[in-house]
């Protein structure tokens, strides 16, 4: 199958691969794909036997004219997704702090001041297309916001880290590898400012968390610190991005495909937070990563040899119907379960409440400001990539 194919509509194929007795390999992704619940669930609870250091493989190598640009940067170090053990530890700690509940609680006027200004920029149209109106602002303001950046700096920085997954994720030619490549550059260096001002100047933000843990003292920043803040800064600029930018388009994708959820929503506003979590199981920012296998073992009955790669499948885990029932259906009062969706174990999601309050308050403005919401079209094309799965445009009126 053609990998673009695949990556548009997944759901097939892990259908099938559930239904078929032990693991199936895909070529696709050069890897077995784990698809059911509790294999995905084993998995990711045993980061001894399934190591994260492949999680990312680029699809794309950088040629060497990009390369000869990218070292002149501060990346290329390891950030806290592709960690192990004691170094995921470290690496992790400074975000569980820079994302806790207190921290999250102290944005949400934020969020709620850009979620109310976005919306209220076009709900005088009767019309708006919700991805580019919508759904990649917010997140890219908010992970700005708690980051500690300049608004000015925040689009530049957030465009350098999408950049970045551009150059390992689509096939560019090698003149435009060079350009991508000299941006991300230039990004990392303006991140490398911010990561030199906070250390003579410390605040209350996630970058100074950052710098305080990954490199304890007073004195200047070595290089090797310099690069790992700046890493794991383009790092999460990523991951609190166009993840949550997906589940914003699904969420409102999902809940007007069929308009009596968004009527039910209407009638019991009590139910979003139950529409948040039911969007996030029925169809998965991140449809999976990938674990490379550290040991022999037998996962499903399928035999694993040391340096297999296994593909799991947070989304797939989330229409497994031994968890689940009716799993095809988008049911907002479907009864609790624990979906798999912001991953599971030591690697689980230490944004998901960030990401959740926003698509809560984002509903939360459209059930009263926009109630008479609904889609333009019904044709919606699904962007191709298995790391934030979300509509291309989404055009709703009202
Ligand atoms: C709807 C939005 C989101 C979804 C669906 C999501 C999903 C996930 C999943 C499935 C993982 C586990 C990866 C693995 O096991 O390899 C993960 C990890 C991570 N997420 Fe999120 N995420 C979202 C939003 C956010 C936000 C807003 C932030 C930051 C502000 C964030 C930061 C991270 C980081 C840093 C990791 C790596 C953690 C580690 O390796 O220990 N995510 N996310």
């Amino acid at each position: 199958m053609n990998p673009q194919a695949f990556y548009r509509a997944p759901y097939p194929v892990y259908a099938e691969a559930r239904r078929t007795r032990g693991l199936t390999f895909l070529p696709e992704l050069g890897a077995y794909l784990v698809s059911r619940r509790e294999d995905v669930r084993e998995v990711l609870s045993k980061p001894e036997q399934f190591s994260s250091a492949g999680a990312l493989r680029p699809d794309y190598l950088p040629s060497r004219a990009a390369l000869t640009e990218l070292i002149k940067g501060f990346g290329g170090v390891q950030a806290v997704l592709t960690a192990d053990g004691d170094a995921h530890r470290r690496l992790r700690r400074p975000l569980t702090r820079g994302l806790s509940p207190a921290r999250v609680a102290a944005a949400l006027p934020f969020v709620t001041e850009r979620a109310e200004a976005l919306i209220g920029s076009f709900a005088g149209d009767g019309q708006v297309e919700w991805m580019d109106g919508y759904a990649r602002p917010l997140p890219a303001a908010v992970i700005g916001h708690l980051v500690g950046l300049d608004p000015a700096d925040t689009p530049g920085a957030i465009r350098g880290a999408q950049r970045a997954e551009e150059l390992l994720f689509t096939e560019l030619t090698e003149a435009e590898q060079v350009d991508v490549a000299k941006e991300i550059v230039d990004v990392q260096c303006l991140l490398d400012g911010y990561a030199r001002a906070r250390r003579k100047d410390p605040r209350d933000d996630l970058l100074t968390e950052l710098v305080r843990d990954l490199a304890p003292g007073s004195g200047d920043l070595t290089l090797d610190q310099r690069k790992e803040i700046v890493s794991n800064v383009q790092n999460l600029l990523l991951a609190g991005h166009l993840t949550t930018t997906a589940l914003l388009g699904t969420v409102v994708l999902n809940l007007l495909r069929d308009r009596r959820q968004w009527e039910l929503l209407c009638e019991q506003p009590r139910l979003v937070p139950a529409a948040i979590e039911e969007a996030a199981r029925f169809e998965a920012p991140i449809q999976g990563f990938r674990r490379t296998v550290t040991t022999g073992v037998t996962l499903s009955g399928t035999e694993l040899h040391e340096d297999d790669v296994v593909f799991v499948s947070f989304a797939s885990a989330g229409r497994d119907a031994d968890a689940t029932a009716r799993p095809d259906e988008f049911d907002i009062t479907r009864p609790a379960f624990r979906h798999l969706s912001f991953g599971y174990g030591p690697h689980g999601c230490p944004g998901s409440q960030l990401a959740k309050e926003q698509v809560r308050i984002s509903l939360e403005i459209l059930l009263r400001e926009l109630p008479g919401l609904r889609l333009a079209h019904t044709d919606i094309t699904m962007a191709p990539t298995l790391i934030h799965h979300s509509p291309e445009a989404l055009f709703l009126t009202w």
